[in-house]
C-alpha cells in the first residue's frame, strides 16, 4: 500500500496506481462506478458478480487489466476461491465490499398513500432473510475471505457500500432493507476496531438513492426519482460517478489516519428538505 509520505500534491496522496483491487456487485451501478474510478487511475481491477454478461459487458469498457470473476458474495467457499486466484495474480489491496439488493418499496406510494401490501405486517419473512443474506450476509463473507490476504499484504482498505439507511428511517425504502443495513454500519464498525492493528482501514460509503439497476432500475423512472429528489436539498439524486471521489479518498493515501467512518454522499438528504411538506 503506498504511504503517505509528506507530499500534500493530489497526484501522490489520492494515488491508486498499481494497487490490486477487487469490487463485489462490481458489474453493475454503483460497484461498476468504484471500479471505474479506480481502473482509469492506474488500479487493477477484479470484479467479482453473480451475473456473467454484465461482468463481460463491464470488463470491456474498463480496459484490458480489468477481470471478471463469476462469484456469488454469499458463497464463502465461492469467494475463498475468487481471493486465492486474485492474491495469487496480483495481490489484494483494496476491497469494496459492495454486493446488494434491495428489499422492495416502502409502507407508502410516492404520493403519500399508504401500501397494504408493503404494511409492515405483511412483509414476508423470507424477504427478510433473504435481504440479511446479501446485505449483511455477503458484506460479512467478503471481510472474511478479503482479511487474511491483507494481513499478508502488511494492511490495506476495506470499503464497504452502506446506505443512509443504516442510521435513517426510509418511507418509501423497505423495512428489510433498513434492517441489514443498520447491521452493515456496526459491521464496519467493529472490523475497524479489530483490524486497525493489522493496518487495515474499514470504512463505508453511504448513499442516499443512486441511479443504477437495483430494485429493477426503478430509480430510473423520473416518477419514482421525483419524491427522492424532492427530499434532497441539492435538488437531485446521484449517479454512480457522484461517488468517485469518495472511493478514491477511502483507497488512497489520503485516508491513512480514517477507520471506521462513513461517508455520506445524499446530495443533503438526510439534513431533510430545504422547504416545509
Ligand atoms: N442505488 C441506490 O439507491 C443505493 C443507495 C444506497 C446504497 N446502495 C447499495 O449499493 C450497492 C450496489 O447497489 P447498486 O445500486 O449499484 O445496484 P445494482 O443492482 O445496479 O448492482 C448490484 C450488482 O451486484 C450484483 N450482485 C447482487 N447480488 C450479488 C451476490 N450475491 N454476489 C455478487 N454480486 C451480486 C448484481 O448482479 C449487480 O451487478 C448495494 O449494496 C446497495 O444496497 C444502493
Amino acid at each position: 500500500m503506498n504511504g503517505t509520505g509528506s507530499s500534500a500534491r493530489i497526484e501522490t496522496l489520492f494515488d491508486v496506481s498499481g494497487l490490486s483491487v477487487v469490487v463485489t456487485g462490481g458489474a453493475s451501478g454503483i460497484g461498476l462506478g468504484f471500479a471505474r474510478a479506480m481502473a482509469e487511475n492506474g488500479a487493477q481491477v477484479t470484479l467479482f458478480d453473480i451475473d456473467r454478461d454484465a461482468l463481460d459487458a463491464a470488463c470491456t469498457a474498463l480496459g484490458p487489466d480489468a477481470v471478471g470473476v463469476e462469484v456469488d458474495a454469499t458463497d464463502a467457499a465461492a469467494l475463498d476461491r475468487g481471493f486465492a486466484q486474485v492474491a495469487e495474480a496480483r495481490g489484494v489491496d483494496v476491497v469494496f465490499a459492495n454486493a446488494g439488493i434491495s428489499g422492495g418499496p416502502g409502507f407508502v406510494t410516492p404520493d403519500g398513500e399508504r401500501l397494504g401490501s408493503r404494511a409492515f405486517e405483511a412483509l414476508d419473512p423470507a424477504l427478510l432473510d433473504r435481504v440479511l443474506s446479501v446485505n449483511i450476509g455477503a458484506t460479512f463473507r467478503t471481510m472474511q475471505a478479503a482479511i487474511p490476504h491483507l494481513k499478508a499484504r502488511g494492511g490495506g482498505r476495506i470499503i464497504v457500500t452502506s446506505s443512509i439507511s443504516a442510521t435513517h428511517t426510509e418511507l418509501l425504502v423497505g423495512a428489510p432493507y433498513v434492517a441489514s443495513k443498520g447491521g452493515v454500519g456496526m459491521l464496519v464498525k467493529q472490523a475497524a476496531r479489530e483490524l486497525a492493528r493489522y493496518g487495515i482501514l474499514v470504512n463505508a460509503i453511504s448513499p442516499g438513492p443512486v441511479i443504477t439497476n437495483i430494485g429493477g432500475g426503478r430509480l430510473q423512472d423520473d416518477a419514482s426519482r421525483a419524491p427522492f429528489e424532492r427530499a434532497a436539498p441539492l435538488g437531485r439524486i446521484a449517479r454512480p460517478q457522484d461517488l468517485y471521489g469518495a472511493a478514491l479518498f477511502l483507497a488512497s493515501p489520503a485516508s491513512s489516519h480514517v477507520t471506521g467512518a462513513e461517508i455520506i454522499i445524499d446530495g443533503g438528504a438526510c439534513l431533510g428538505p430545504d422547504r416545509p411538506v
